[in-house]
């Protein structure tokens, strides 16, 4: 309530973006652990980003989560993007169905008029499953869009609770936690200095992907995730983050 009262909102994307260093800060009013309004809010405002920053012939890879669904669920165009494509930018995570990156990459595309590839592969592979699998042209071919994708627009998580939803065994969960773990995103762990503390193989994006995309563009709100939203941020490669009001007066808190 105090910097409520010192900072409208955007003074406080403007803290938010130079505490970060990022090119732009979105902050919606509210708190979406406490209202699923305040998460829609932060999902239209997500699409709206994304709409501006999509050129011709872009690929964007995304992530799944309940806040990209929102995010999803409001993209509009003017005109039908028939040079664009949606990819996921990870295999199956283990999500129920209407969270997974396919069914966002598919949503997008059918509300925009854009293209889209599936992933049909799970994200946790050994290094075998790996190298038999990436020698399957249709995969290939899917893996290296991915992997060339201009725009990321991700989700963040505190890193006990996505352990826990992609039923990590608890061996996983214990080494995490011991690693200091705080957040998830893009299926990988973060600690408080934003370094990663848990990296698998995986078939989709990786951290080297992320570098080199364009645009990174990150949506998450809710007091809970303001700490996993600060050590994301740490990590450095986003440039855009979409947010609430209680996210980002605990992040700058956390930070
Ligand atoms: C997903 C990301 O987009 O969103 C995850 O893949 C992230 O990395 C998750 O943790 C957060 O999900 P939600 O449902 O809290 O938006």
């Amino acid at each position: 309530p105090l910097v409520k009262e010192l900072f409208g909102l955007s003074e406080l994307e403007e803290a938010v973006r130079l505490k970060f260093g990022l090119r732009k800060v979105v902050i919606v009013a509210g708190d979406s652990d406490e209202s699923d309004d305040v998460k829609r809010e932060i999902g239209r405002a997500g699409s709206r980003v994304l709409a501006q920053s999509m050129e011709p012939g872009d690929i964007v890879a995304v992530m799944g989560g309940t806040t990209m669904a929102r995010m999803a669920a409001h993209l509009k165009v003017s005109a039908p993007m028939k040079d664009n494509w949606f990819v996921p930018a990870r295999g199956g995570l283990g999500e129920s169905v209407d969270y997974q990156a396919n069914t966002i990459a598919s949503e997008l595309a059918k509300r925009t008029g854009a293209r889209y590839r599936m992933l049909h592969v799970p994200d946790h592979l050994s290094e075998d499953a790996y190298q038999s699998i990436m020698q399957e042209p249709n995969v290939r071919e899917v893996v290296d869009m991915i992997r060339s994708a201009r725009i990321v627009v991700h989700g963040i998580g505190d890193a006990a609770t996505m352990a826990r939803r992609r039923k990590l065994s608890q061996e996983t969960i214990d080494e995490l936690i011991r690693d200091g773990a705080l957040a998830e995103a893009f299926g990988y762990y973060f600690d408080r200095e934003g370094r990663v503390v848990h990296r698998m193989v995986t078939a989709g994006l990786r951290l080297e992907d992320i570098e080199a995309a364009g645009t990174v563009i990150g949506l998450a709100g809710g007091r809970s995730k303001g700490e996993a939203i600060a050590s994301v941020m740490r990590f450095g490669h986003d440039d855009v983050l979409v947010t609430d009001e209680a996210a980002a007066e605990e992040a700058l808190r956390r930070a």
